[in-house]
This record gives C-alpha cells, sequence and structure tokens, in this order.
C-alpha cells in the first residue's frame, strides 16, 4: 500500500541523516517509543498475529482456535464499526482472560490523519472508557485505521503515550484476496529476519477459519512462535497503562 510505502521510506530516509555509524539498536530503541510508527517485530522466531476491525461475530471462534494452539495475538479493536463494542462483551471478557493483547483501533473507525487533535483524542479515550467499562484496562498499542498517519495523529499518539502499529505483511483480506492469495503473501515475505507483523481482519470468515489455522501451521513448521505485538516487541508485560481502572459506565455507542 502507498502509505507503507512512504512510511518506510521516511524511516529510511531519517535513520540515515541521523546515524552516519548505524547503530544496530536504533530500530529497538525506536519500537519503544510512543508516537513512532512500528512495522514489525524486533527479534527473529515470532510471528504477531494482529487482527482488525473487531469485537465482531467470529472473534469468541477465533480466540478458540488461537487457544487451542497455545497462541496468542493481538486484537485492534473499535467501538461501532461493525456494531457496538458492548454487544461483543462476552468475547470482549473471553478474549482478554485468555491473554491476548487488546489493542485500539479507533472508536469510529475514521480518517485520523485529517482530524484535530481534540477529534483524534476523543477517537481514542472513547475506545480507553469502553475498554475500562470491560475488562477495566487501558491499551497502551494501536493501529491507525487506513494506517493513516499523517497531520496531528502521530504527535497526539505521542502525548498520547500510544505505540502506533502498522505492519510488514498484508493478508489483503480487506481486498477480496482469498486466504490461498494471503497464504502466498506470508510464503513470499518467508520466515527469515524479524518477525512478522501482519495485517490481517477477524471480520471475514475466510481469514479466521482459513488463513489462521494455516498460519498456525506455518509457525509451527517453521518454529516461529505465535505471540502478541507487545511480546514481539521485547516488552511482553507492558500491553496496558498500569493500574486497574473503574468504569463510569457512561460511555455508550
Ligand atoms: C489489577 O487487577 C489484577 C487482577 O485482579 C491484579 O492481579 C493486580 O494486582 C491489579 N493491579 C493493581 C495495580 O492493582
Ligand atoms: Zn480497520
Amino acid at each position: 500500500m502507498l502509505a507503507e510505502t512512504v512510511i518506510a521510506g521516511l524511516l529510511l530516509a531519517s535513520s540515515a541523516v541521523a546515524a552516519p555509524a548505524p547503530d544496530p539498536l536504533t530500530f529497538i530503541k525506536r519500537a519503544a517509543n510512543p508516537g513512532v510508527v512500528i512495522q514489525k517485530c524486533s527479534s527473529p522466531g515470532m510471528l504477531a498475529l494482529a487482527y482488525d476491525d473487531g469485537p465482531y461475530q467470529y472473534t469468541s471462534t477465533l480466540v478458540d482456535i488461537l487457544d487451542k494452539a497455545g497462541a496468542k495475538a493481538t486484537f485492534f479493536w473499535t467501538g461501532t464499526l461493525y456494531g457496538c463494542i458492548y454487544n461483543q462483551a462476552a468475547a470482549v471478557k473471553k478474549t482478554y482472560a485468555s491473554g491476548h493483547q487488546i489493542a485500539s483501533h479507533s472508536w469510529t473507525h475514521g480518517h485520523m490523519g485529517s482530524m484535530s487533535e481534540s477529534q483524534i483524542r476523543s477517537e481514542m479515550t472513547k475506545v480507553e472508557d469502553a475498554l475500562v467499562n470491560l475488562i477495566g484496562k487501558k491499551p497502551l498499542y494501536m493501529r491507525p485505521p487506513y494506517l493513516e498517519t499523517g497531520g496531528s495523529f502521530l504527535p497526539t499518539m505521542k502525548s498520547m503515550n500510544y505505540k502506533v502499529i502498522t505492519n510488514d505483511v498484508d493478508a489483503g483480506d480487506w481486498n477480496n484476496k482469498t486466504p490461498q492469495q494471503s497464504q502466498q503473501s506470508f510464503q513470499q515475505a518467508g520466515t527469515s529476519g524479524n518477525g512478522h507483523i501482519p495485517l490481517m481482519h477477524e471480520t471475514y470468515s475466510g481469514t479466521v477459519n482459513t488463513l489462521t489455522p494455516w498460519l498456525i501451521n506455518w509457525a509451527k513448521q517453521n518454529n516461529l512462535k505465535l505471540v502478541t505485538v507487545a511480546e514481539c516487541l521485547g516488552d511482553a508485560g507492558g500491553m496496558y497503562q498500569a493500574g486497574n481502572f473503574t468504569g463510569n459506565g457512561k460511555n455508550t455507542c
């Protein structure tokens, strides 16, 4: 996708300017910084399955498939895109209780690259309020809808302390790719180098019921550990803001 290409180019250009003698830890140090775009894991030997756009009708099934395989994954959820998040309260609680990472994908799935700072903040705090009401936690990770990171977006994420995740492999399920075509994208990306953080959507039955079992098997055959995005960045314990929160029950869809 164009946006990713531009981001990758910017990262390359800025590191070339900033570090005449390249520091091999540069990427990892950056990955720890809020408001900086992260596309892949900071170590090899892992795969961070990451699903956007839920919670939805397949969430519970997906958690069962992952749990049966001993896999951990990351869920980038919105408040309203596929119905109200509160309508999926049981699936939300089940996902959290199973130890998967719950992260934000904004409240309405809008174009945050062209929103004002106050609109962007509202998109993020509404998801926080809902997750506090449902699981007592506020996420520290997010993926922007449409992978849009321009305008006021990144500075606002930095000031809100959010780690911004995009992707380095695109399953293309959002663009009518079949699970078989998505599998080819993973095979082309390969299993060497730092772990992948793919773009996938839990809102397609093919992604949940066909692609995910294939990926679990692919990871097993290639000795890749299936981990959360936080773990693949060396921060397994840092999925959420510190502390437990009590909801006020006021946030609604
Ligand atoms: C938050 O809640 C969990 C689960 O009840 C508990 O284990 C943990 O100690 C709590 N953390 C804080 C900071 O209160
Ligand atoms: Zn999305």
